[in-house]
């Protein structure tokens, strides 16, 4: 039984890692510990329901979004390590210590959709390496290869944390005395698979490229493909990455005609580049339909990305269906 605090000064030991990049990372899991305790609880603490309000991503803010945001802001302004942070809830960057050396991004509750039902929801976070100087936008504007380590907390029927500082992928599991424990060690995503996940309602708006990835998809083993896929869909992107590192699969969410004027639904900084860099580390792949998640030089905080990740084989295949377009 090796808890995160036992496993920690080990792993930073062994691969010349900052001591202050652990502790942004112990920051985020204690944090998340605490956020837990609200989800688990439910209507019993409150925090289910509408904040009635709205982000700057144009969503209703429900009171969990706002509840884990402000958790995750306060633990963070704590540690002296930490230079400054941004939000999918904030509008703007929040600065916090001068001399820190870390920036922390993070999707506070993702999967809010799900949260009134009692379906998993996560935390998504991304820690960039603070660039010298004054702070600002665009000290955060780094690209997913820069990221010093990025991982999401899932709450489902088991509360687990999993991260990557890259060196390998941690999976911990919240024990009874509430004490994050090792429970899996580099689990890597096969190449080839048979599963994906995407919100098939949209089908309709996708560009053809996507229509014709999925349709092959589903024609089966007689079809293009010669294998019969399965789907699931869980509407929260951190459980749907976390089955994925767990058996392999794809996740889409693409491009929508619907408005051309965005790339995609999900975001760059909070959701896309920390799942990208967990995929990368374990085998996977990401990208935007065209290039590396990772490559993508970022222009805005809250810039959309449209996000194929998973087994390697579909995302090349993904890509190069549009490649071909
Ligand atoms: P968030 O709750 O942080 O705004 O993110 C929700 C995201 C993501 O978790 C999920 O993959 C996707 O939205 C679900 O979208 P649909 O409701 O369109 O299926
Ligand atoms: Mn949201
Ligand atoms: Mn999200
Ligand atoms: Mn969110």
């Amino acid at each position: 039984m090796t808890t995160l605090a036992q496993f920690l000064p080990q792993h930073l030991q062994q691969h010349a890692i900052p001591a202050e990049l652990g502790s942004v990372l112990a920051t985020v899991a204690a944090a998340c510990i605490d956020i837990n305790a609200k989800v688990r609880l439910g209507a019993l603490s409150g925090v289910l329901g509408m904040a009635g309000t709205g982000n700057v991503q144009g969503e209703d803010q429900k009171k969990l979004d706002v509840i884990a945001n402000d958790m995750l802001i306060a633990a963070l302004q704590a540690d002296a390590n930490v230079a400054g942070l941004a939000s999918e809830e904030e509008d703007t960057f929040v600065a916090a210590h001068p001399d820190g050396g870390y920036l922390v991004l993070f999707d506070p509750l993702d999967g809010s959709s799900n949260i009134d039902v009692n379906i998993s929801v996560g935390t998504i976070f991304s820690i960039l390496p603070k660039p010298e100087g004054a702070l600002d936008t665009q000290s955060f504007l780094q690209k997913g290869s820069a990221q010093a380590g990025s991982g999401y907390v899932l709450y489902g029927p088991q509360t687990q944390l999993v991260f990557t500082l890259k060196h390998g992928v941690f999976v911990f599991t919240l024990n009874e005395q509430n004490e994050f424990v090792l429970t899996q060690e580099n689990p890597q995503v096969p190449a080839a698979t048979k599963e994906f996940a995407i919100n098939m309602s949209n089908r309709r708006h996708w560009l053809a490229p996507m229509q014709q990835y999925i349709d092959e998809l589903l024609a089966g083993d007689t079809g293009p493909r010669g294998k019969n896929y399965n789907m699931r869909w869980v509407a929260s992107m951190v459980a749907e990455i976390h089955r994925i590192l767990m058996r392999g699969g794809v996740f889409m969410y693409p491009q929508d005609t619907r408005d051309l004027s965005k790339p995609g639904k999900l975001r760059l900084m909070y959701e896309a580049n920390p799942m990208s860099l967990i995929m990368a580390q374990a085998g996977g792949a990401a990208g935007n339909a065209v290039q590396d998640m990772l490559d993508i030089q970022p222009e805005g905080l809250h810039q959309r990305v449209a996000v194929v990740m998973g087994s390697a084989e579909e995302v090349a295949y993904v890509t190069r269906l549009h490649a071909q377009a």
